[in-house]
């Protein structure tokens, strides 16, 4: 049986892909460098997407990819109702609260409402209301980190990976809320009806990751 999977474009999309080829699903060069979003790989066994990576969680929920693969990251904003079978260990990254040194020292004020620019409006919601702290959420789709220099937010909550982006825009950490990496998601429907193919695909991943 066919599998198809929803790969997160982008920073994950390299190493996914090189993930796959070293667990046998490998795409003809000519393909990966043609600009189609649907496309199958030598065997003509698997068909991968490459999609957004916030919209990973949204085909495979629906059904219309059976598996994915995409940042934890995007599954804690999502909460999409998928089996996450398998932490593909690339991909390692913070979601973090971080804003300007004086407002990291400044710390949260429960009776000040907190500027949070970020493209994580649920994660940045739900961490500020488990600490009392009234928010008001600027939702952007990326440069986030310039927010604060610009006055428009007091935090940001974003990822970091290197650490760079925060640095060189003067920056600093405040609070990690979640440690993120490359996961494998599966269709729960598709993890009844193809269990075979989805346990075949299962090990195979795990013997890349146990190869090291
Ligand atoms: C991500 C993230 C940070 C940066 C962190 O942005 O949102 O801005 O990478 O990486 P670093 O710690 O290694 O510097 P991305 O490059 O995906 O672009 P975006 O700002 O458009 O989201």
């Amino acid at each position: 049986m066919h599998l198809t999977l929803a790969i997160a474009k982008g920073r994950l999309q390299q190493q996914a892909l090189e993930t796959c080829r070293r667990a046998g699903i490998s795409v003809p060069k000519e393909e990966l460098d043609s600009r189609r979003l649907m496309i199958k790989d030598a065997s003509g066994r698997y068909s991968f997407l490459f999609v957004k990576p916030g919209d990973v969680p949204t085909y495979v929920e629906y059904g219309v990819a059976d598996a994915g693969i995409c940042g934890r990251d995007v599954l804690l904003e999502t909460s999409a109702e998928v089996h996450e079978p398998l932490d593909l260990r690339f991909g390692r990254c913070k979601l973090v609260v971080a804003g300007k040194p004086e407002s990291a020292e400044r710390g949260y004020n429960p009776l000040v409402t907190a500027r949070v620019a970020t493209k994580y409006p649920r994660v940045t919601a739900d961490y500020f209301q488990r600490r009392g702290v009234p928010v008001e959420l600027i939702v952007l789709s990326g440069s986030v980190e310039l927010a604060p220099l610009l006055g428009l937010s007091d935090h940001i909550v974003d990822l970091v990976e290197t650490g760079r982006t925060l640095s060189e825009n003067g920056l600093v950490v405040i609070d990690t809320i979640a440690e993120s990496s490359a996961r494998l998601i599966v269709n729960r429907a598709s993890y009844h009806l193809k269990r075979a193919e989805i346990a075949q695909l299962l090990a195979s991943l795990r013997e890349v990751l146990s190869a090291g």
